[in-house]
């Protein structure tokens, strides 16, 4: 049984994946546009893993015998100045997906939801992984600059990220 305050919260924050989905989406679309497929097909892979972490909060609500609530979701931007600009939205974004998760389980620990916060926990886990993994693309794009055959190896280095969402979540 959740409390309204821990609903509350645990749609609030489902709906918050759907917007990272939609953000990854978003990017991927753009780095189709300036003929970057590794990076694009990252994205999309990045796309259904978002929508996993939602269906992950969407299940656990309706297991707790709460009620799931889907919102509408704002639209994420489209255009970055570069690869890196675009890396570097997606790493600030997952900070702060962090922080909201943190924040989540402060909360389910004031309520003794014992539960909740047991539930929360894969996710503070993944979230080390997926800012430490984006971070270092960033990192390596940083190091590249403009320089365009460091882009296409970058490129084709993504392009390689296995597209089974759990193995993602393992890695
Ligand atoms: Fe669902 Fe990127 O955190």
């Amino acid at each position: 049984m959740l409390s309204t305050t821990v609903q509350e919260k645990l749609n609030k924050h489902m709906n918050a994946e759907f917007f990272s989905a939609h953000l990854y989406l978003s990017m991927a679309a753009f780095f189709k546009s300036i003929d970057l497929p590794g990076f694009a097909h990252w994205m999309e892979v990045q796309f259904d893993e978002e929508m996993t972490h939602a269906k992950r909060f969407f299940e656990f609500i309706d297991r707790m015998d709460g009620r799931a609530r889907v919102t509408e979701i704002a639209a994420p931007l489209f255009e970055w100045d570069s690869p890196l600009a675009a890396f570097e939205y997606a790493y600030t974004h997952e900070q702060e997906v962090s922080e909201r998760i943190h924040d989540l389980v402060s909360v389910a620990i004031a309520e003794k939801d014992h539960a909740t916060n047991n539930f929360l926990q894969w996710f503070v886990s993944e979230q080390v992984e997926e800012e430490a993994s984006v971070k270092a693309i960033v990192q390596k794009l940083r190091f590249i600059g403009e320089e365009k055959m460091g882009l296409l190896m970058v490129d084709q280095e993504l392009g390689n990220r296995p597209t089974d969402t759990a193995a993602n979540d393992q890695a």
